[in-house]
């Protein structure tokens, strides 16, 4: 069933084609560069650029996966959370293509989009899994039962890793978004030169990162700017592995204690490459699978949107159009 996936929840314009929930036949991504120079995404400007931009990367989305638009057979959207303005635009931009064209609409929620790379990704995945969501605006460990069906373990108190990781990167000096950034620097660093705080270590699968966040910026006002400059890679590296260490511990715990054979991870900061390294460690030591998305399906992108929306219609059928934008949405 070929499925256009359509994600606009913040600053990445993204169309794609998925057949059936498994074979990505393209996706689209545009990342809005006019955000830079404000170090943010404005949501105003976002919203205004997926307007600009929706149909040209619709199109090219077709002409990439080599269909036409009446193939199509089902139009999934993200519908929350996220900016209002920017979900408003995809989501119109769906449901008047699926009026227009006949077909039905799965509005979807941008979590379970996340979530789903996985399904998307790979085969081998039991529908039974433990998921460690890790995103710009999101940091939750979920039991997903089967698709649909989830339990939320424990998720931050405050601020999400990926906040974290970029709100560092921009006292660094590394730009905006930097988690990307700051996996790289870290990658010349040593993990082990400072000892940054692991917050609620004993608080079930509750994560906080805003403590760590406040630590890592004062450590570095206190250093001299030569210090600073010299030490820049091995103080990324610490502070990344004080956030991938307290992910991983709580993901292994809860897989062990739930008795959950396999694990994945998604959302933005799946791409870290330490959090990837030291979870497969750390999993395998303790029996568990360990899966991860490939870079492009972790940050935002269409095809998710379009495997959880085809997953969804699968369960449950098409939306009816007059669902909204809810940038609040819940997961459960
Ligand atoms: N290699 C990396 N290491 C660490 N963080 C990364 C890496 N690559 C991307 N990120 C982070 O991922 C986040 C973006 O992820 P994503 O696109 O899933 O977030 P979002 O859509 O803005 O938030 P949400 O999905 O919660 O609504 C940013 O915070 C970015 O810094
Ligand atoms: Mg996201």
């Amino acid at each position: 069933m070929l499925t256009l996936g359509i994600e606009t929840s913040c600053d990445e314009t993204s169309v794609a084609v998925v057949d059936s929930g498994s074979k990505t036949l393209s996706n689209v991504i545009l990342s809005q560069s006019v955000h830079t120079k404000f170090g943010g995404v404005v949501p105003e400007v976002a919203s205004r650029e997926h307007v600009r931009t929706i149909i040209p990367i619709y199109k090219q989305a077709l002409e990439e996966a080599g269909v036409t638009r009446d193939q199509i057979q089902l139009i999934a959207a993200t519908m929350g959370p996220g900016l209002v303005g920017p979900l408003l635009v995809g989501l119109s931009f769906a449901k008047g293509m699926a009026w227009g064209m006949e077909v039905p609409f799965v509005a979807v929620n941008h979590m379970e989009g996340h979530l789903a790379a996985n399904l998307l990704s790979q085969p081998d995945l039991d529908d039974n899994h433990l998921t460690l969501i890790v995103s710009g605006g999101h940091t939750m460990l979920v039991h997903v039962r089967s698709f649909g069906e989830y339990e939320i373990l424990g998720r931050t108190v405050d601020d999400a890793a990926g906040e974290a990781f970029d709100k560092i990167a921009k006292v660094m000096g590394l730009g905006y978004p930097g988690g990307a950034e700051v996996d790289k620097l870290a990658k010349q660093g040593d993990r082990t030169y400072e000892r940054f705080p692991r917050a609620m270590r004993h608080h079930e699968y509750r994560f906080s990162f805003s403590g760590l966040k406040t630590a890592v910026a004062q450590y570095l006002d206190k250093l001299s700017a030569e210090e600073r400059d010299k030490h820049l890679p091995d103080i990324a590296a610490s502070f990344q592995e004080a956030v991938v260490d307290i992910l991983v511990e709580k993901t292994v715990k809860a897989a062990k204690e739930k008795n959950i054979r396999d694990v994945t991870i998604s959302g933005g900061v799946a791409a870290n490459s330490r959090l990837r390294e030291l979870m497969q460690e750390r999993l395998t030591r303790a029996g568990k699978r360990f899966f991860y998305p490939p870079i492009q399906l972790c940050t935002d992108n269409a095809a998710m949107i379009a495997a959880a929306g085809y997953f969804r219609f699968q369960k449950w059928g098409a939306t009816e159009f007059v669902v909204d934008a809810v940038p609040y949405l819940p997961l459960d």
